[in-house]
């Protein structure tokens, strides 16, 4: 056995970006990018302490590298991999999820080995297709299945979705019993120590990063910690931070401990699909996505491979359901569909949705049986009658974060009646514009009325808009994005707030019946608006339950000189 924590090499590639090798077992090499200074990681926190990209390689009789990098460390990456192995005769790239702090290099690897297999969730496969635009030789795997690289290095796979991608496995090297993990179990923390020397050093960093990654899916943190109880694991070699390796059960209880206070306390959300039937996982993951820009906890379950009891555990824990419909043929996935009605109860809310297989469960009349037994119907049944469009996807994540909001609804209106102190109307005091936020991005629209509006910068000229998490526009207000910001005329606003106050079921058309016309970035601008600002958006900034989302302004025009910007007043600064 190879001694741990070996020194090799460590290379500078320009200021505080950094290479570091190391041998961590027999035949395997840990590849670790550090990038000391990276104070921002994309739209998820900021960073303390830099962050690291972890690679590894597995040289048995066939080889395999398990994730890339980021893209930044191109060239450094690149020619160390280069000099390790002939990439020539390299066997497999194991992607233990699509992100791109860890895929970002597959296309070039790609053409530098274009004989390599590239292994892994169907979801990744299907991530990658859309990412490297060329074929590729592929090899899916789910939990349980194996993978021979001989010289006794058998990898097992697992399935850990939503950790925090939903395309996340796991790889089990029996031989070494190294468990890569990639997310999960790491940390943003840049050292050059290969392992957890030192706990207390880490636990902050370690606990933030659940925080912010790991907790929304807390209950799929459990489920993958129930696939990996069994491994005998001498190092959780993670793709972020020092591997762990001193202090693994206290680092794993850790993350039970969290997770289960976590899933005992919010509101649970069960969203039942089909796996591998029609696009029932997708919407299901749509629908998802939105449930989680609201306070509510989510589980995704398989019908196809779920036992009863499960089923049965889960649907009386549940404040809400969704449920996709199965295929008429799928005989366990029907056994559960008559489960989660028998134990479904009055209290609960739910939301149906068909996924286009042409086979579905008649959605319809299972309705009617909910609505028999008392359930609420959150969001207007979702039908798919033939392919998967972004429009569909939109909506049956605005479905998700509707069902969400009716679960969450008593808790913000308690929390605003009970903060109306002296403070809340003192901050009440801080006046702003009114404003609406409108965006076409291909086939999907969206638009928000806004006052949390501030110019931002001179040069280049940019403003600053917060906009709460659960907001339907927020997920078409990542950096690049285009919008336009209408300012509302004083005197001439109260139609369009009325027409943009309402509640808009998930999917419809925002702007039927509203004057527009098109903005040089395809955004409509509203012809009743005293001005419009042409925006893009450049970076975004997590601040509690918004996003403040800075942009800078290419073009705008006043259509009315001697007009005033509506103001907004407010009694209470608790809500808008
Ligand atoms: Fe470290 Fe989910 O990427």
């Amino acid at each position: 056995m190879v001694a741990l924590n070996v020194r090799s090499e460590d290379i500078t590639l320009s200021g505080r970006l950094t290479l570091q090798h190391r041998k961590i077992s027999e035949e395997t090499t840990a590849i670790r990018c550090l990038d000391w200074d990276r104070d921002r990681f994309d739209i998820e926190f900021g960073l303390r302490n830099g962050t690291t990209y972890n690679s590894f390689l597995i040289e048995g009789e066939k080889t395999a590298l398990i994730d890339t990098s980021h893209r930044k460390f191109e060239q450094l990456y690149l020619d160390h991999i280069k000099g390790l192995i002939d990439l020539k005769t390299l066997d497999y790239l194991i992607v233990s999820h699509t992100e791109p702090d860890h895929s970002g290099l597959i296309k070039d690897l790609l053409n530098l080995a274009p004989q390599m297999t590239i292994v892994g969730s169907k979801v990744a496969l299907q991530f990658l297709d859309n990412m490297v635009h060329q074929p590729f030789k592929s090899l899916m795997v789910k939990s349980g299945d194996r993978l021979e690289l001989g010289n006794g290095h058998l990898l097992e796979f697992v399935s850990a979705p939503n950790l925090h991608w939903p395309d996340t496995i796991f790889t089990y090297d029996h031989k070494t019993r190294i468990l890569y993990t990639c997310d999960v179990f790491g940390m943003h923390y840049c050292d050059d120590y290969l392992y957890d020397e030192e706990k207390e050093l880490l636990e902050a960093d370690f606990k933030y990063y659940y925080d912010c990654l790991m907790g929304p899916n807390a209950r799929s943190v459990l489920a993958a910690l129930k696939r990996i109880e069994t491994l005998e694991i001498q190092t959780i070699a993670t793709g972020h931070g020092p591997l762990l390796h001193h202090e693994i059960p206290q680092w794993v209880n850790c993350y039970r401990q969290w997770s289960q206070e976590q899933a005992k306390t919010d509101n649970l959300v069960v969203v039942f699909y089909s796996e591998g039937y029609s696009y029932s996982e997708e919407i299901a993951r749509n629908v998802a996505q939105g449930l989680l820009k609201t306070d509510v906890t989510v589980d995704l379950v398989d019908l196809s491979t779920t036992d009863a009891h499960e089923v049965r555990e889960l649907v009386h824990q549940a404040k809400g359901l969704a449920l996709g419909m199965p295929s008429q043929y799928d005989t366990n996935a029907q056994l559960m569909v008559n489960t989660i009605l028998a134990a479904a109860h009055p209290k609960q809310v739910i939301g149906l949705f068909e996924s286009g297989g042409g086979e579905d469960e008649p959605i319809y009349p299972l309705r009617n049986k909910f609505k028999e037994i008392g359930l609420t119907e959150a969001f207007p049944p979702i039908l798919l009658k033939t392919v998967l469009s972004v429009t569909l996807e939109k909506m049956a994540e605005e479905a998700g974060t509707d069902l969400g909001q009716w679960l969450t609804r008593d808790r913000s209106i308690k929390s605003m009646k009970s903060l109306d102190s002296s403070l809340d109307r003192a901050l009440g005091r801080i006046s702003s514009g009114l404003y609406l936020i409108t965006t076409q991005k291909g086939e999907v629209s969206g638009a928000m009325l806004a006052s949390w509006v501030i110019q931002a910068s001179l040069e280049p000229m940019g403003v600053a808009i917060a906009v709460a998490k659960d907001r339907a526009i927020e997920s078409l207000m990542h950096p690049g994005d285009q919008f336009v910001l209408n300012v509302l005329e004083e005197g001439n606003s109260q139609g369009l707030i009325k027409h943009f106050l309402k509640r808009f079921p998930p999917g419809c058309d925002r702007f039927a019946g509203i004057k527009t016309y098109q903005a040089t970035n395809g955004s409509p601008i509203l012809a009743d608006a005293l001005v419009y600002l042409e925006c893009t958006v450049t970076s975004r900034t997590e601040c509690s339950d918004h996003w403040i989302i800075y942009s800078t302004v290419q073009t705008g025009r006043v259509s009315k000189v001697e007009g005033l910007t509506a103001v907004h007043h407010r009694k209470v600064g608790n809500h808008y």
